[in-house]
């Protein structure tokens, strides 16, 4: 399969041009001006931008959480990563208590096996050292293409782990080569809060960012900076939402230490008074940690802007609100914690970051497909349009008006975070490995193309198996 993209506004972290891209057997194997190959497709993408497919680095599909299940499947949930332009991402395989990561790497590849639309990598969420895997197994999982391993400081009684374990994974990850992510909150501070505030009587879902106050990030991100340091590991701290998180890694960052950090669309664009919204509105916007005052927002412009914080993720987490959220109608602790936003991600970033003159088109490519393509093994597969590269590409149309809504929407939820917005700018038509994913409003290619991405480790590239010149 061959395929030529005419004449296309190439944008990738570094660079922008008009030129013609090649496609040959999945890869891009030449980039040239008027080129006149034959080609079984041919793209004119005159007016157009094509860019890097992008890599969402954090998501959370069929995944059991918060006493039920994540509501997009690998199917559903990649077909709205295919629309929105993405074309990788990283999902979180969580280790069951009890279980071995063997046991639960294979339980989470037989959830994906024959429904991928787009390529994946994992990520392993660690829970139990004691009952279910071992350090020795967990040092074995990079050769395995799993090299980033995941611990939650918050979620008491569920997901949440101990200091302890939390180390111990660092100094593995320090030998094995491994990226820790970690979600920062002192998850035993939050814990009584909440108790106190469900013993006052307050259980509206506002009450779940009151529980969860900046402070209990800023404290849980700054503990695992200095435990990393001692570790000797490289960290990246995940879903960064406001300046208390910002600053420590702003430090670390000036000081030159081995930390990264994201943010997710959502905390551009939702505070916290989505969460006072009547008629249990508001739990569709509980997740964690929450929506924030709105002059983080601007903060959180400025990390993303001066590399303080390096990546944009979704933490596409969907739950239905009719069904799933109503399940803490009385008792906002047990809504269950996350949001959708997989399909809009560039649309979103593009309109209130590109086009609203906060970052350039470069830094939009950088931050949502080249930095994660680097930071988790991907890069230069990944992440980039280059020869030799995967042919993963969207040509995007900066001039098309849509209005992002629930009802057209590939997730399987029944809400969208940024219902009613519109903007100018989406994907056309979406490639992966030179096959066309996504052509206007159609799904083209069928599931069980997608394919599982051994990643490299950390601060290695992952270099294409084929390169035909
Ligand atoms: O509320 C969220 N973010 N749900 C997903 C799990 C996590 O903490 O990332
Ligand atoms: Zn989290
Ligand atoms: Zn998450």
């Amino acid at each position: 399969m061959s395929v030529l993209i005419k004449n296309g506004r190439i944008v990738t972290a570094a660079d922008d041009y008009v030129a013609d891209i090649y496609v040959e057997d999945e890869t891009v194997t030449l980039i040239g001006e008027s080129l006149d190959h034959v080609a079984d497709k041919v793209i004119d993408a005159s007016g157009k931008y094509v860019l890097p497919g992008c890599v969402d680095p954090h998501t959370h599909l069929d995944m059991p959480f918060g006493g039920t299940v994540t509501v997009d499947d690998v199917e559903s949930g990649q077909t709205a990563a295919a629309f929105g332009g993405t074309t990788c991402h990283v999902d979180f395989i969580i280790q069951p208590q009890g279980a071995t990561f063997g046991a639960a790497l294979e339980e989470w590849r037989s959830k994906a096996n024959g429904k991928q639309v787009i390529d994946m990598g994992y990520h392993m969420a660690v829970t139990d050292l004691d009952e279910g895997g071992t350090l020795e197994e967990l040092a074995s999982l990079p050769d395995e293409g799993i090299t980033s391993y995941k611990l939650f400081m918050a979620y008491k009684g569920a997901l949440m782990v101990s200091d302890e374990t939390l180390f111990k994974t660092m100094e593995v990850a320090a030998e094995t080569g491994a990226l820790v992510m970690v979600h920062a909150e002192n998850g035993d501070a939050i814990d009584v809060l909440v108790k106190k505030a469900l013993a006052e009587g307050n259980t509206a879902p506002h009450f779940h960012a009151l529980t969860r106050p900046p402070e209990t990030e800023g404290e849980a991100t700054n503990r695992a900076i200095q435990l990393a340091r001692v570790a000797g590991c490289p960290l990246y701290v995940v879903h960064v939402s406001c300046q208390e998180a910002v600053e420590p890694i702003a430090l670390a960052r000036e000081k030159g230490w081995d930390v990264w950090g994201e943010t997710c669309t959502q905390y551009f664009f939702v505070d916290y008074t989505f969460l006072e919204r009547p008629n249990f509105e508001g739990a569709k916007y509980v997740y964690t940690p929450p929506p924030r005052d709105k002059a983080n927002q601007d903060v959180l412009w400025n990390a993303v802007r001066t590399d303080i914080l390096s990546a944009i993720s979704t933490d596409h987490c969907a739950f239905l609100w009719d069904g799933q959220k109503t399940m803490g109608k009385d008792d906002f602790s047990k809504i269950p914690n996350g949001g959708p936003g997989l399909e809009n991600r560039l649309q979103m970033i593009h309109e209130f970051g590109v086009r609203a003159g906060r970052i350039s088109l470069n830094r939009m490519v950088e931050l949502l497909a080249t930095s994660p393509a680097k930071l988790f093994g991907l890069y230069p597969r990944k992440g980039t349009i280059a020869v030799g590269s995967d042919a993963d590409m969207v040509v995007f149309d900066p001039d098309k008006k849509v209005t992002i809504t629930a009802a057209d929407q590939h997730s399987k939820t029944d809400y969208n975070l940024y219902e009613g917005t519109t903007v100018t700018g989406s994907p056309e038509v979406v490639l992966l490995r030179g096959h066309v994913l996504v052509e206007g409003d159609e799904l083209v290619a069928s599931p069980g193309i997608g394919q599982f991405v051994a990643r490299a480790r950390f601060g290695q590239e992952l270099r294409p198996t084929t390169v035909t010149a």
